[in-house]
């Protein structure tokens, strides 16, 4: 069965299946909704339900007026009206699913697997830098990860895997996979790219493989020759953990405004540089970030906290603040 979705204050108005998310019928009719996780855990994609009632996996029933109601897990019993954070107009995004292989592996450190996959020969895969892709699992299940590759490099990709402890990809399937092992992905998803409507200075802000996007919006800055300043914050316990330390020093060779600031929050004896909470730091170095915009990335408290006192001690626009959350992305919902 169909419904109309409307978007309140608009005359958006677009079709949706009852077996279809809110998110997904957005898309298909060429909207973009803010999203990140699609998996009911993140919360980018919160809007109001203005009128009418929604099925919300995770949630239940939904009846309008309602706030906080995740759209990515939203399917419609009525139609309804909705009141989303944001909606813009943009093609409906062409994925693909591609059997790759495994070209190389390597282990920066202990806790980090930088994995290479290659696309069949002759096989594309269009992409925005900081986007990133679905590991797809026999069984139906997925794994979000970063690509950490430019576009430009388009014969495959680049992943940073972190370790979770007992994790079934990170761990499990990760430890058996070698060179020439097919691993099949499907791209791109997400909204985490530089937004180029405005030219205003960037802050990236990272933790752990939280680089993989932000490396990704860096090459791609330097391939295409942008200006724009970029200072660059990579959050870690110490200084093992920041596993491509030696990258920035060349970028800066290349950009002509880009500044990197490690932070190490528990730091061996020696390190002279800065320590804390990264999005402090930030603060301290930019306590007005009214004419900035902040890409966030990685650990979801840094990416919480950083929302909250950037927003309010920074004088930064929500609107110019940017995140992936890396939240689980496995299938732990709840289904309803
Ligand atoms: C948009 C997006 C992009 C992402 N990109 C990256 C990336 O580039 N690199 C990267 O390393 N990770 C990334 N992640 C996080 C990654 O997808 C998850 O950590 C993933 O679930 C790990 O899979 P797994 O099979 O190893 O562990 P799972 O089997 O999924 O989880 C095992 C246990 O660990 C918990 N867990 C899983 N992940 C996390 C986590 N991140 N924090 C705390 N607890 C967790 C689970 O709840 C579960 O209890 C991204 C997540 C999102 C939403
Ligand atoms: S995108 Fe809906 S909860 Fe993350």
């Amino acid at each position: 069965m169909t419904f109309d979705v409307t978007v309140s204050g608009t005359d958006i108005t677009f079709p949706c299946e009852s077996d279809e998310t809110v998110l997904d019928a957005a898309e298909r009719a060429g909207y973009s909704i803010p999203y990140s996780c699609r998996k009911g855990v993140c919360s980018t994609c919160e809007g109001g339900l203005a009128a009418g009632e929604l099925q919300v996996r995770g949630q239940g029933l939904a009846r309008g007026p309602a706030t906080g109601v995740l759209l990515c897990q939203a399917r419609p019993c009525t139609s309804v009206e909705i009141t989303p954070k944001r909606i813009v107009q943009r093609a409906a995004p062409v994925r693909k699913v591609i059997t790759t292989k495994v070209h190389r592996i390597t282990r920066p450190n202990a806790d980090v697997v930088v994995l290479h996959l290659r696309f069949p020969s002759g096989v594309r895969a269009k992409f925005q830098a900081g986007q990133y892709l679905k590991v797809l699992m026999e069984d139906g299940d997925s794994r979000n990860y970063s690509m950490a590759n430019p576009p430009h490099e388009s014969d495959g990709v680049q992943l940073h895997i972190r370790h979770v402890p007992g994790g079934r990809f990170s761990e499990g399937v990760l430890a058996g996979l070698e060179k020439g092992h097919a691993l099949t992905v499907e791209l791109p998803y997400g909204e985490f790219s530089l937004d180029e409507e405005v030219d205003h200075p960037v802050i990236l802000l990272g933790t752990g493989t939280g680089m993989a996007p932000l490396k990704s919006i860096i090459e791609d800055q330097i391939k295409r020759g942008g200006s724009r300043p970029m200072h660059l914050y990579w959050g870690a316990r110490n200084s093992q953990d920041l596993y491509l330390a030696d990258l920035p020093a060349q970028w800066a060779k290349r950009l002509p405004a880009f500044i990197f600031t490690p932070v190490l929050s528990e730091p061996e004896p020696g390190w002279s540089g800065r320590t804390g909470w990264v999005h402090r730091t930030v603060l301290e170095d930019y306590p007005d970030l009214s004419a900035h915009q902040v890409y966030a990335c990685g650990n979801p408290i840094m990416t919480t906290a950083a929302l909250n006192d950037l927003t309010a001690e920074g004088q930064l626009s929500p609107d110019a603040f940017y995140c992936d959350a890396f939240v689980p992305s496995g299938e732990i919902q709840p289904k309803i």
